[in-house]
């Protein structure tokens, strides 16, 4: 585990390759730890054993078809901006996809890229508080099913997953690492300045359509207004409307 392969260097970015780990959020972690991470870091993995996703669940991290990467961003980016890295960082991916010529990539607020109707990538974010009550730092992680993985994908996810490209392309893996990472270059001054916004409203998927929504407890029916400037979800409830920070809607 966590054996480097190669090492890459993409703007800003030095990204480290390993042959396996258990997930790259968990591996820039354990460098933080012992003091040998640094702004800018980023791993890649060619297989994640525990990949993890939002709300606890797992991300399938199969060998042959995903691109599974983690960026590390030090004391940039203030915690009353953190709320907007991950769409800022959606923004990022979706474009790169379309560079290295996808279809178009919409986006599932939060943190899902969707093409031709399936989930193609999630991200997670997660971060370190200092004792200053500052950011100490932040994990940007990215999981892409690039291709259709060779077994197919587990029966719990098979209806709703998709891959990014209908076929093997040799390269593609690293060509869109480098693409995501370029594009999150600035994402510093893209939070501090919005400029991801007009993006990622513009790529929302959930917009004027019916979802359920987790609220009070309950899954409560709602039709989706739009996302507005503090990236919240605005829906329209029996009970009026509603600006989510956070949770997730779902379309059945
Ligand atoms: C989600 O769909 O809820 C988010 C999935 C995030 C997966 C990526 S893969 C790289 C990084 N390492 C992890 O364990 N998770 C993220």
């Amino acid at each position: 585990m966590d054996e480097i392969i190669n090492r890459y260097r993409f703007g800003r970015f030095n990204a480290a390759e390993l042959l396996s780990t258990d997930s790259t959020n968990e591996y820039l972690k354990r460098r933080a730890r012992e003091g040998k991470a640094n702004d800018g870091d980023a791993a890649l993995a060619l297989y994640q054993s525990a990949g993890k996703g939002r709300l606890g669940r797992s991300f399938f991290s199969p060998s042959d078809s995903g691109l599974y990467m983690s960026v590390f961003l030090k004391r940039k980016i203030t915690p009353e901006l953190s709320k907007f890295v991950t769409p800022a960082a959606a923004v990022a991916v979706a474009l790169a996809l379309e560079e290295c010529g996808s279809e178009h990539a919409g986006i599932k607020w939060v943190n899902d890229i969707y093409i031709s109707g399936k989930k193609v990538c999630g991200i997670l974010t997660e971060s370190k508080i200092s004792s200053e009550n500052m950011l100490d730092y932040l994990i940007i992680g990215i999981g892409v099913n690039i291709f259709p993985p060779e077994g197919g994908f587990p029966d719990d996810i098979k209806d709703k997953a998709g891959a990014a490209f209908p076929k093997k392309i040799p390269g593609m893996r690293i060509k869109l690492a480098e693409k995501i990472l370029l594009n999150l270059d600035g994402i510093e001054n893209s939070v501090k300045t919005r400029s991801f916004l007009d993006g990622y409203i513009s790529r929302s998927i959930l917009t004027g359509k019916k979802v359920y929504i987790t609220y009070g407890g309950a899954k409560t029916e709602a039709e989706v207004i739009g996302i507005d400037g503090e990236c919240r979800l605005v829906v329209k409830t029996a009970d009026g409307v509603l600006s989510l920070n956070s949770g997730e809607a779902t379309m059945n």
